[in-house]
């Protein structure tokens, strides 16, 4: 995990993940897609961890794509390892028992992109572009674009950014509901505490059951996710947070949540 690529720090319940390429917009490749897997996994398993930010280091790129130098040197097989590996770090965030929040402060293309989409929330900073240019590379979306960007923004749309490979502003990724928040460059590392703090504030347990659910959801018809919910909804009261919860609201008192 001692890749200089990869910066990892902890405060007051939160881990910062950074992709710290920037010379090369942070483009990621083989060595920092294991480092992010390493991260994302040592994060889920520390109980002083209560949400991951990812972002990338200078101000120009949250992650301009998978590193297009070492694609040049690939063949078919070397590609699939690639995609394959990417589809692992790719899953490794979206599965993290803890919600991640990407905070993009600059380009976000083609990986990058698919690395946004793999967080469950997106805080962007104004001067943001999003975009898959995987087609002009003669490439196609491989770190889950295809599926993951169909699922954010619908088919019509995901089309239209892939085969077009043109970029979105961050406020045209907002409106398409790409993007949950557009801030000045100022504010963002401000507004991504604060979505981070109010997530803070409830049950990690019920959070954790909460984004579970609604994943799974994502791979099923409504019928099979309802009956994922009815399943995984008694598990809340298997939890001291239930408790904690339910107690507080009647005694009037903010509860005091323990993840358990
Ligand atoms: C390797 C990259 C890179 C990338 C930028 N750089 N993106 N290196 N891989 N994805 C490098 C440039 O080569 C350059 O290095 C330096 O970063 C600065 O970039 P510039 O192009 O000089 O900056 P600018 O003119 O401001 O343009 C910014 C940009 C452009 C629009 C973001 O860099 C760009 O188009 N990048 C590629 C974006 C892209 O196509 N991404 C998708 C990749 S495919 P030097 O040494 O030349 O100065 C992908 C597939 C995922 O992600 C799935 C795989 C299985």
């Amino acid at each position: 995990m001692n890749d200089p690529h990869l910066l990892i720090d902890i405060h007051d319940g939160i881990g910062w993940i950074t992709v710290n390429r920037p010379v090369q917009l942070n483009a990621l490749n083989a060595e920092i897609l294991h480092a992010l897997r390493a991260a994302m996994e040592s994060l889920g398993a520390n109980a002083e961890v209560r949400v991951v930010v990812l972002t990338g280091a200078g101000e120009k790129a949250f992650i301009a794509g998978a590193d297009i130098r070492a694609m040049q040197a690939m063949d078919a097989e070397a590609a699939r390892a690639f995609c394959r590996l990417g589809h692992a770090c790719m899953s490794n965030i979206a599965a993290l028992p803890k919600p991640v929040i990407a905070m993009v402060n600059g380009f976000a293309l083609g990986g990058g992109l698919e690395t946004a989409l793999a967080c469950d929330w997106i805080v962007a900073v104004e001067h943001a572009q999003f975009g898959l240019p995987e087609v002009t590379l003669g490439l196609f979306p491989g770190f889950g674009g295809t599926q993951r960007l169909r699922h954010a923004v619908g088919k019509a749309r995901a089309m239209e950014l892939i085969f077009t490979g043109r970029r979105l502003t961050a406020r045209e990724a907002h409106a398409w509901g790409l993007v949950n928040t557009v801030v000045p460059a100022a504010e963002l590392r401000n507004t991504v505490l604060d979505v981070a703090r109010a997530i803070m504030a409830n049950s990690p347990a019920a959070i954790r059951l909460a984004k579970r659910a609604l994943l799974q959801g994502l791979n099923m018809g409504l019928s099979d996710g309802l009956h994922y919910e009815e399943e995984q909804f008694p598990k809340c009261f298997e939890r001291d947070d239930c408790v904690e919860g339910l107690t507080a609201f009647v005694e009037k008192r903010r509860p005091v949540f323990t993840g358990k």
